[in-house]
């Protein structure tokens, strides 16, 4: 709601109110008589929808005026982005990415190797387009549609039940269908439509799109469905979420089921044996694109057996059993004005390219990427050529590449359209923002500022990953407040948030005083920091900005180790280990280098073994990093993060500082009802009946956590034929040990 801050209206007197309130509500009247009974609408739909958005925020504010207000919708308070919201039964997850006909095999291979089939095993695919517009899921009870969803964070999407009420291929009833079945797919808009729409809109004065999906986007999501119904949108049913049934035994059947009870499904999805099959379609709906009538960015394969695909299951947010094989990035010719450094949250110094405006597939596009220093100069990151070894000057002709939501990169150059007085680019070697040295660390591809948090772009940049959505989520401090506060010295580290309310709620400088802000939204603010002292521990460890700690990584590392305390704790503990693995790391970097191919290896592991045998680790330590390194998904580099954050003097106080004033809340785990969840199980010897992984991944998703070595902390050892010494400490250490057959027995039908 930029164009209606709630302070800017709770500000106002309620006289000023008033007359506010009856011009937007006459603005209002007019445009929807004009839009609805004379087609031909009168305010684009951007302005509709900021003055309804005001009238609503003015009746919020001033129920005197509610009550007389004629304007307003029966449904029910809306949110702030005027959808109520919508929690899917059964998340809407993404797809992971293949760009390469390798990238494909590799899928392919993967999976064999996940469910332990041969080589030479039957395995088949479907292979569908990737319709390049926005899902929707659509629930149906007993054969009536009763709720549509958009994905929204694939947690918790937005209720446009109304809206896909309109559109013509979302059946309302259906016939012969499960009681529950929530069909999945994509809603777009084909290529005659989104022109005529356009067209349309400029004849009436209205906002145009960029590109069919933005259309359809905006269509879908309006808060009046009769703008919904104007608009021709389409939906193709490719998935399901919640179902009391199956629907078939195989994707395949599944997406004819659906054909039968009445959705549109793609004409062009097809059943394949081989990766050989499955890109000779890919080249075929390539070479379609064009002609189909509405945009697509690739080609779906999914697993076709049902059964394997439950086996296979789900990363964090992607299904192992289904990938998008994406069609090449689109291109486009500029001028590279200026390049730019930005300094990011971990003091990373980032060349931004600034170019003349250019669409590149439809959008608009006037920032790039440059990566770092060795990729203006035409190298790689260990010193090979790229671009024929052709550096970049700024002022000089440059190509522009984007694939899909990616951030558009610089791809080439043409130096034949280099302007005579252009120079190459000297990267900085301090940081623009602090003036510290910017070093380049052995191996790294990256200049980084060493100011730490002296360096007001880190401290900012942290600060606003800190409060942001995937973080602390602190509704009304996004990052123009977060730069306001620090410039003035009211927040310089996380912890200061939670005192701001102490600091600036009463006395002489107060919050509710300062220019946008008014009693109403200052209190607001307090509200809601003093609502996030709770906080999940996923969320906290991730909203430390920690370099490489993702939000996937912060979940692991919560689930694995339940408590910060935990956390902190045994980082601490594996502090010399963490100290001898960087020192070994060091040390068979020239090795990497300079060994011949043939025993390189060798040398690499010896040297290793040598330097991490002279630091003389104690085993505590080296059992504290094993244990943080074996996490699934947490190697080495995020365990160097970690340990280089947490034994950071600043750093650790100002952790220190933020977590004494939080509750930090355990995850669940994620079957709570299951015989093993929290219990740590080691699996060793040979598995017969799954692989290693599948039976780690089918652990960890019962809530048990999956570790590599047996210590006191194990609960059960799972020990297939072959297993040695760990079955022998396991006996020591009197641990339950279970054969295949005895672990599967007890995990049986979880
Ligand atoms: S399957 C669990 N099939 O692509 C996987 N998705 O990048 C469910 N999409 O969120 C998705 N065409 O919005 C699937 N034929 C297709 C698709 C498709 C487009 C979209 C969908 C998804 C996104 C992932």
């Amino acid at each position: 709601m930029t164009d209606a801050p709630a302070n800017e209206i709770e500000n106002l007197s309620p006289e000023a109110a008033k007359a506010l309130f009856l011009t937007l509500e006459a603005r209002l009247a007019a445009a929807d008589l004009a839009y609805h009974q004379k087609d031909d609408p009168v305010l684009s739909d951007a302005d509709y929808d900021s003055a309804k958005r005001k009238y609503r925020a003015l009746a919020d504010h001033f129920p005197e005026l509610a009550n007389s207000a004629s304007l307003l919708d029966a449904v029910g308070a809306p949110v702030s982005s005027g959808f109520e919201k919508v929690q899917h039964a059964v998340r809407m997850l993404s797809l992971g990415n293949a760009f390469e006909d390798q990238d494909v095999a590799d899928f392919e291979r993967s999976i064999r190797k996940y469910l332990g089939l041969s080589a030479d095993a039957p395995l088949a695919f479907t292979a569908e387009p990737k319709i390049d517009g926005l899902s929707l899921s659509l629930r149906y009870e007993n054969g009536d549609l009763v709720q549509a969803a958009t994905r929204g964070d694939g947690s918790t999407g937005e209720n446009v039940t109304a809206n896909a009420r309109t559109i013509a291929d979302v059946p309302q009833h259906i016939v012969g269908a499960p009681d529950v079945l929530e069909v999945r797919g994509e809603v777009y808009m084909s290529h005659t439509d989104f022109a005529a729409l356009n067209e349309r809109q400029i004849e009436r004065g209205g906002k145009t799109f960029a590109n069919p999906r933005n259309a359809a986007a905006g269509s879908l999501r309006q808060l009046d469905a009769e703008i919904t119904r104007s608009r021709p949108l389409n939906f193709f049913a490719y998935s399901w979420g919640d179902l009391t049934e199956p629907l078939a035994k195989t994707q395949f059947e599944a997406i004819e089921r659906l054909s039968v009870l009445g959705f549109t499904t793609n004409p062009l999805t097809q059943k394949f044996a081989t990766v050989s099959e499955m890109i000779a379609h890919y080249r075929s709906i390539e070479a379609q694109r064009a002609t189909l009538g509405y945009d697509i960015d690739g080609v779906v394969y999914k697993v076709n057996d049902l059964s394997l695909q439950d086996r296979l299951g789900f990363r964090a947010t992607t299904p192992r059993w289904a990938i998008a094989h994406k069609f090449p990035a689109e291109l486009a010719w500029t001028r590279l004005e200026a390049i730019d450094i930005q300094v990011g949250r971990t003091g990373a110094l980032s060349p931004v390219a600034r170019l003349t405006p250019v669409t590149v597939g439809g959008v608009v596009v006037s920032n790039a990427t440059l990566h770092n220093e060795d990729y203006i100069q035409g190298r790689d990151s260990k010193g090979a050529a790229i671009r024929d070894g052709k550096e970049i000057f700024p002022g000089d002709w440059v190509q522009i590449y984007r694939a899909g939501d990616v951030i558009p990169k610089v791809a080439d150059v043409d130096l034949s359209k280099r302007p005579a007085e252009a120079t190459g680019f000297s990267f900085p070697i301090t940081c623009p923002e602090c003036g510290s040295p910017a070093v380049r660390e052995e191996g790294d591809a990256v200049r980084r500022c060493s100011g730490g948090v002296i360096c007001p772009a880190q401290a900012v940049e942290k600060l606003k990953h800190f409060v942001s959505r995937a973080a602390f989520d602190i509704d009304g401090m996004g990052a123009k407040q977060i730069e306001q506060f620090y410039n003035d010295g009211w927040i310089k580290q996380p912890a200061d948030i939670f005192d701001i309310q102490q600091n600036y709620g009463s006395g002489l400088q107060q919050l509710k005083n300062r220019e946008g802000w008014g009693e109403k939204s200052a209190n607001k603010l307090f509200v809601a920091i003093t609502d996030k002292k709770t906080i999940p521990l996923g969320r906290l460890i991730f909203a430390l900005g920690i370099r490489n700690v993702g939000e996937v990584a912060a979940k692991d590392l919560a689930l694995h180790y339940q408590s910060w305390t935990a956390l902190a704790q045994a980082l601490d503990t594996a502090l010399p280990a963490a100290q001898a693995h960087r020192a070994a790391d060091e040390a068979v970097s020239e090795e990497r280098i300079h060994a011949a191919q043939a025993n390189r290896r060798a040398r690499i592991t010896e040297t290793r073994n040598s330097v991490v045998a002279q630091m003389a680790v104690p085993d505590a330590a080296q059992i504290a990093w094993d244990d943080l390194t074996s996490i699934d998904g947490i190697g080495p580099t995020v365990g160097l993060s970690l340990s280089d954050a947490l034994s950071n003097t600043a750093e650790r106080a100002a952790i220190n500082r933020l977590t004494a004033v939080l509750t930090i809340v355990a995850p669940d785990a994620p079957a709570a009802e299951s015989p093993v969840s929290g219990k740590t199980v080691v699996f060793t010897g040979t598995l017969e009946k799954m692989t290693r992984a599948e039976a780690k991944a089918r652990a960890e998703g019962l809530g048990a956590k999956v570790s590599g070595s047996v210590s006191k902390k194990t609960d059960i050892l799972v020990a297939g034929p072959g297993a040695g010494s760990k079955e022998k400490k396991a006996q020591e250490l009197g641990i339950q040990i279970l054969a295949e057959d005895g672990w599967l027995e007890l995990i049986e039908g979880l």
